[in-house]
């Protein structure tokens, strides 16, 4: 139901890009009720973003994370977002005034951006979309376009544990988002080459991991910190 509605087919027991942008935005304000400013400002504050930074969004949908990172960064620093959904790229450019922020079509595990191009890379509520075999290829990405030094913040749907809450999350959303393997986020990371590793839960449903490229300057101390 919530498939049909957000890809424009029913759900993902296969991943995919979301054909629907304005129906996401709708969905994302009454599964968040209220709070998705505040949960998303704990996202910039753990990416650890600064004045001046350039900042890579992946699966940045209808770009609200992107502006929120664009203001933290200023008009000195700039934030690419990336997506494939041709809508959520239109949505995202005719919703964005912030300096600096702009958004393309483009894939995860396929970035078109050179080596050492960013100082932070984020993706929020995007790596259960990528195909699943294509998930650690994503994170070596995110890997390979950060600098020495640079910082990588990923977060994703974590599946409630309860059997009748699980349920509810597989009748609305699917196979995909019921068993998310979140666990395994951390395993890629470090696979791609991440150090400095910590990993935590955000209410109501995000786990995230921070990782940091070796070499060059800006490590943990730098990072941000935040309690979920
Ligand atoms: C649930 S939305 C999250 C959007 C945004 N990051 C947020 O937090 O609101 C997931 C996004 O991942 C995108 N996506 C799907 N497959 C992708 C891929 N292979 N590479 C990058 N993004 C992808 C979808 O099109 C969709 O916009």
């Amino acid at each position: 139901m919530l498939g049909r509605l957000l890809h424009g087919r029913p759900h993902a027991a296969a991943p995919g890009a979301i054909g629907h942008a304005r129906a996401y935005e709708v969905f994302a304000a009454i599964a968040l009720a209220g709070r998705r400013r505040r949960l998303y400002g704990r996202l910039v504050a753990l990416s650890g973003a600064r004045p001046g930074e350039r900042v890579l969004d992946v699966g940045c949908g209808t770009g609200y994370l992107a502006r929120m990172m664009a203001r933290t960064v200023g008009p000195e620093g700039s934030v690419l977002g990336v997506d494939p959904s041709v809508p959520m790229i239109r949505y995202a450019r005719e919703h964005t005034r912030e300096a600096g922020c702009v958004f393309t079509e483009g894939f995860a595990e396929d970035l078109d951006a050179p080596e050492s191009a960013f100082d932070v890379v984020v993706t929020s509520l995007a790596v259960h979309h990528f195909p699943e075999e294509k998930r650690g290829q994503a994170i070596k990405e995110m890997f390979r376009v950060l600098r020495p030094g640079g910082r990588v913040l990923i977060a994703d749907f974590r599946p409630p544990v309860g059997g009748s809450a699980q349920r509810l999350v597989g009748a609305l959303a699917g196979p995909v988002m019921r068993h998310n393997p979140v666990h395994l986020l951390e395993p890629f990371a470090r696979e791609a080459g991440f150090r400095e590793l910590d990993s935590g839960d955000l209410r109501p449903f995000l786990h995230y991991v921070r990782g940091v490229k070796p070499g060059g300057q800006a490590g943990r101390g730098c990072r941000g910190g935040v309690t979920g």
